[in-house]
């Protein structure tokens, strides 16, 4: 016997589907509760609503879960790769030996951009922000591409999408960042692996021959698998809700790109690194700052701590924090910044005030560090984010059009003005 919900509107009850998932979660399903009831629900944030039912990730808040097809992320971390945790979450299984091999050198074929795109690229001054480049050149692939704009495409000219997006991810990554330095742009060595082509992209100069650490190489691939996908986050919700119109895969992760740049989403881990310049710059005191962070007038919060979704410990921290620590000991990097960072994360894993609060350091905390620790940019760090995040959007986009989900279309309550009588300006 089917579970249902009761609902009692106006003295009437109603009884409403519930949905068990496969993790026994537990929805009630309200796609006929306008039509039953006239009403509708409220959530702003859909922080309690289910927009879909997806195969792709689960995550418990609670138990500090993430999988990625029923693969647990710890797993991924230690033992795959990042293209080979891109074929799972695309298409739902690992890949046999020959199946990765193609995947890897389909995307390899695809790595360089239309040559045309430079004249985008030579349009943005060097002040322009890497994310705001990245997404208009993502987005001017569908002219490179009309073909990608067939709302019915066959599964044939899906797969070349999605190859062409992982292969040229990398490569519009590298040209944002030399654009905004004022250096001429890299080609692909397609002889490095996916991490390093793109590395030696992003550093290589003129008439030096740049050799990729493959310590940073390592370091990179772990950061992208740990950042892959994370079930209907904003980006991803941004992702699905352009795609349910039947726009572009290039336009859907072009829209993803811009939500992710937020700093209460992507732009997070930018914002760390911002945080201990400042307090660094303020001489570097951190009881000072954890006390203003405690003080809620002072207006200043920290950035790195807490979740959204995971109320005890976010599992990426977890094992970010270890290769974090790895790193900077390997690199032996000394940076006052992050010796500030290793402070605040040592209090706030002891204070009561932290504890209580959960505010526990997240993913953005530790990729802030290690980015740095690479020598990447701060401007780069949500850019490294929507590399990481792509083969999640694609999964996402994929599974929402092949499982026909409607196009979006929430509904309100209004609460503005009742219906009133336009006057003339002359009457006003
Ligand atoms: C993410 O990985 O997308 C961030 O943790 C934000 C989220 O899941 O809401």
């Amino acid at each position: 016997m089917a579970k249902t919900a009761q609902l009692i509107v106006d003295g009437k009850t109603y009884e409403l589907p519930i949905i068990v998932g496969t993790e026994d979660e537990v929805g009630i399903e309200i796609g006929e509760l306008l039509e039953k009831t006239g009403t509708i629900t409220l959530d702003p944030g859909y922080k309690n609503t289910g927009a879909t039912k997806s195969a792709i990730t689960f995550l418990d808040g609670d138990k500090g879960i993430l999988r990625y097809r029923g693969y647990s992320i710890e797993e991924l971390a230690e033992k795959s790769n990042f293209l080979e945790v891109a074929y799972l979450l695309i298409f739902g299984e690992l890949p046999m030996k020959d199946q990765l091999e193609k995947f890897s050198n389909d995307i390899k074929t695809h790595t360089l951009v239309h040559e045309d795109t430079r004249k985008i690229l030579d349009g943005f001054p060097s002040t322009s922000h890497p994310m705001g480049v990245l997404a208009s050149m993502f987005c001017a692939q569908t002219a490179f591409y009309p073909e990608s704009l067939d709302p019915n495409r066959s599964a044939e000219g899906v797969y070349l999408s999605i190859v062409r997006s992982l292969a040229k991810m990398p490569t519009f990554a590298a040209w944002s960042y030399k654009n905004a330095m004022g250096h001429p742009v890299n080609y692909p060595d397609n002889r490095l692996d996916y991490c390093s082509r793109f590395l030696k992209m992003l550093y290589s100069l003129p008439a030096e021959e740049y050799e990729v650490d493959p310590v940073v190489a390592g370091a990179l691939d772990k950061l992208l698998i740990l950042h892959a996908d994370h079930e209907q986050n904003c980006s991803t919700s941004t992702v699905r809700m352009v795609g349910s119109s039947k726009a572009s895969i290039y336009s859907s992760i072009s829209a993803g790109i811009n939500a992710l740049w937020g700093p209460l989403h992507g732009g997070a881990n930018q914002e760390v690194i911002l945080m201990l310049e400042q307090i660094k710059k303020d001489g570097g005191d951190t009881e000072k700052w954890i006390n203003r962070a405690k003080d809620k007038n002072s207006g200043f919060r920290l950035m790195g701590f807490g979740h959204r979704v995971y109320k005890n410990f976010d599992p990426r921290a977890k094992i970010i924090k270890k290769a974090a620590d790895d790193i900077l000991k390997k690199l032996g990097v000394n940076d006052p910044v992050l010796e500030i960072a290793m402070k605040l994360e040592e209090v706030a894993l002891r204070d009561p005030y932290f504890i209580e609060r959960k505010l526990y350091p997240n993913v953005d905390f530790y990729s802030g560090i290690i980015y740095r620790a690479l020598g990447i940019p701060v401007d780069m760090f949500t850019v490294m984010f929507a590399i990481g995040r792509l083969p999640g959007w694609i999964a996402q986009w994929k599974e929402m059009r092949e499982n026909k989900e409607p196009i979006g279309r929430p509904r309100q309550i209004y609460v503005g003005q009742k219906l009133r009588k336009f006057t003339t300006i002359e009457k006003r």
